[in-house]
């Protein structure tokens, strides 16, 4: 049987990393094998390519930077998702194709409709479980800004950001796929909600 591929998505500083540590003991419990991977930089290719997505230093237009994302994708998939997945080992990515869909598609005005033919034609396969980690922009621009020095997306304006959040929120008002964590509560409530969606997921 195929491994489950769970992916995890959110605006910046929305608390995704965070809580992987909920997510491994869940799988922990039920013995499940798993790999944990992120985009970009997730396959052979991927330190290379993420060394160039998030460098302040360049600047990128928006459709190659859309381009390099998903060609950053492909080698993932290629390379690390499918063959898990295809052993039956359970894949977890931190970011998937919806940040391509919500940063170059909503933050960046790209065609959505481009990105998702995109994906048909490279046989991107679809996330069984999607976690989208969600909080007010301001909340969470707040944490990424504490957090560390600021990359080519956090130094973004706010526009950016609630645009992304906005096609996040509409991305999961159309796939039953994607499970909206309300991440601008207590750190123990928001693991107990990411548990409360996998154990559902992994018991259905
Ligand atoms: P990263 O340091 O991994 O940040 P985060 O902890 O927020 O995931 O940086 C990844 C950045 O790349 C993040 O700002 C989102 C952006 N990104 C896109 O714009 N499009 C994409 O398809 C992906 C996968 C990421």
């Amino acid at each position: 049987m195929k491994g489950k591929f769970i992916t995890l998505e959110g605006i910046e500083g929305s608390g995704k990393s965070t809580n992987l540590e909920s997510i491994k003991s869940v799988l922990d419990q039920k013995k499940i094998e798993y790999v944990i991977t992120r985009e970009p930089g997730g396959g052979p290719l991927g330190s290379h390519l993420r060394k160039l997505l998030l460098d302040k230093e360049h600047s990128i237009s928006p459709s190659v930077e859309m381009l390099l994302m998903m060609a950053d994708r492909k080698d993932h998939v290629d390379n690390l998702i499918n063959p898990n997945l295809n052993k039956g080992i359970c894949v977890i990515s931190d970011r998937y194709l919806d940040s391509t869909i919500a940063y170059q598609g909503g933050g960046r005005q790209l065609d959505a409709d481009l990105i998702n033919s995109l994906s048909v034609t490279l046989k991107l396969p679809t996330p069984d479980l999607t976690l989208l980690f969600d909080l007010p922009v301001d909340v969470a621009l707040q944490r990424a800004a504490e957090r560390s020095e600021l990359d080519r997306f956090e130094r973004e304006p706010k526009d950016f950001h609630s645009r992304i959040r906005d096609s996040y929120l509409e991305l999961a008002s159309n796939n039953h796929r994607i499970k909206t964590v309300d991440s601008s509560k207590d750190t123990k409530l928001v693991s107990k909600q990411v548990e409360k969606y996998l154990s559902e997921f992994l018991n259905a």
